[in-house]
């Protein structure tokens, strides 16, 4: 069994207008999803602005309340909310956000920052808690007295270091990271994505990792779904997703991804080119008629599409 499994989730939006405000229409920012996450398992979620990434992380933390759906943590239900109790739910799933000047407090001192959760959830003395604080600062490597100072002290990639110590302070078994390091330098995103690693490993953590960005994905993620309009067009592991593309979505992130040597961005611009027109003349075969991804079909043990006629992988059919 999975550490949490995501059935056919849904979070619809009312939409309000006229004079008696009444709900007209909705948004359908997540609309039928699945996926598991195993334990110590970094689970990327990619797509572009609008797609619902964030809406269903924040679903998963119980941040945003499902339309309708299953978010099964060891085989429970938690979108009820004795079983998150039960559970001890919220003390196991935490989440990093992707600007950590506004969702750090600015008017509170790191120290107590950082022992927020803890104060909700266990009882520990003064001297106990500064220690605890002092062990989850060096753990993303920062100095003892960064305590006593205030969000605004600190650089961006500081900042997400004190995010990701937050989050771990009461030893969760499920961290959801909304583009943890979207807002950073590459230097800096390489540095806290390796203590995002090593403390996955330390404390046995699984991630969802939500980003927009295809090339940060391939290095923290096996398995991945790649989602627009609320729906899932691709899941599989890393090499179905990036060595087998078959979803035009799919196939245009994967050509927008910046390459490195002269050559090689020649090739990629005309290849950009060359996805950009299929995407335009093609779309029919990939979406219904009202624009909707169409039901995902598997196509490996691994690989799921959402598209008409997928090519079954593997030679059979
Ligand atoms: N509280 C809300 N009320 C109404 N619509 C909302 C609300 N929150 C999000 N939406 C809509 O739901 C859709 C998905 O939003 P979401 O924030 O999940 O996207 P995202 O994939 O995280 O995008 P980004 O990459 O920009 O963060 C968008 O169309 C958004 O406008
Ligand atoms: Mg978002």
């Amino acid at each position: 069994m999975a550490l949490i499994e995501i059935r056919d989730l849904k979070i619809h939006y009312p939409i309000r207008s006229g004079f008696f405000n009444r709900v007209t229409d909705h948004v359908l920012a997540v609309d039928g999803i699945n996926f598991d996450i195993e334990e110590g398992e970094t689970y990327g979620l990619i797509g572009e602005s609008g797609s619902g990434k964030s809406t269903t992380g924040k679903a998963i933390v119980g941040l945003e309340k499902a339309t309708s759906g299953q978010i099964l943590y060891k085989g429970e239900d938690v979108t009820k909310p004795r079983n998150r109790k039960k559970l001890q739910y919220n003390r196991d799933v935490q989440m990093i956000f992707q600007d950590s000047l506004s969702s750090l407090n600015p008017k509170k001192r790191i120290k107590d920052i950082i022992a927020e959760p803890i104060r909700n959830f266990e009882h520990l003395a003064p001297a106990d808690e500064t220690k605890r604080v002092q062990e989850l600062l060096d753990i993303v490597g920062m100095p003892a007295d960064a305590m006593y100072k205030y969000p605004h002290e600190f650089s961006g990639g500081q900042r997400q270091r004190i995010g990701i110590a937050r989050a771990v302070s009461t030893n969760p078994k499920l961290i959801v990271a909304d583009e943890p390091v979207s807002a950073l330098d590459l230097s800096v995103q390489a540095q806290v994505l390796n203590f995002m690693k090593e403390i996955q490993k330390e404390f046995n953590i699984s991630y969802l990792f939500i980003s927009h960005d295809l090339g940060v994905v391939k290095h923290m993620c096996r398995n991945m779904a790649i989602m627009t309009r609320g729906r899932f067009v691709e899941v599989g592991t890393r090499e179905d997703i990036y060595q087998h593309p078959q979803h035009i979505y799919t196939q245009r992130l994967l050509s927008a991804i910046p390459k490195i040597t002269p050559a090689s961005r020649m090739i990629d611009k005309s290849n950009r080119k060359r996805v950009e027109a299929l995407y335009q003349e093609e779309s029919s075969k990939y979406y219904g008629p009202d624009g909707k991804v169409l039901d995902l079909k598997q196509v490996s043990p691994t690989h799921s599409v959402a598209i008409q006629d997928p090519v079954v992988e593997g030679g059979q059919s």
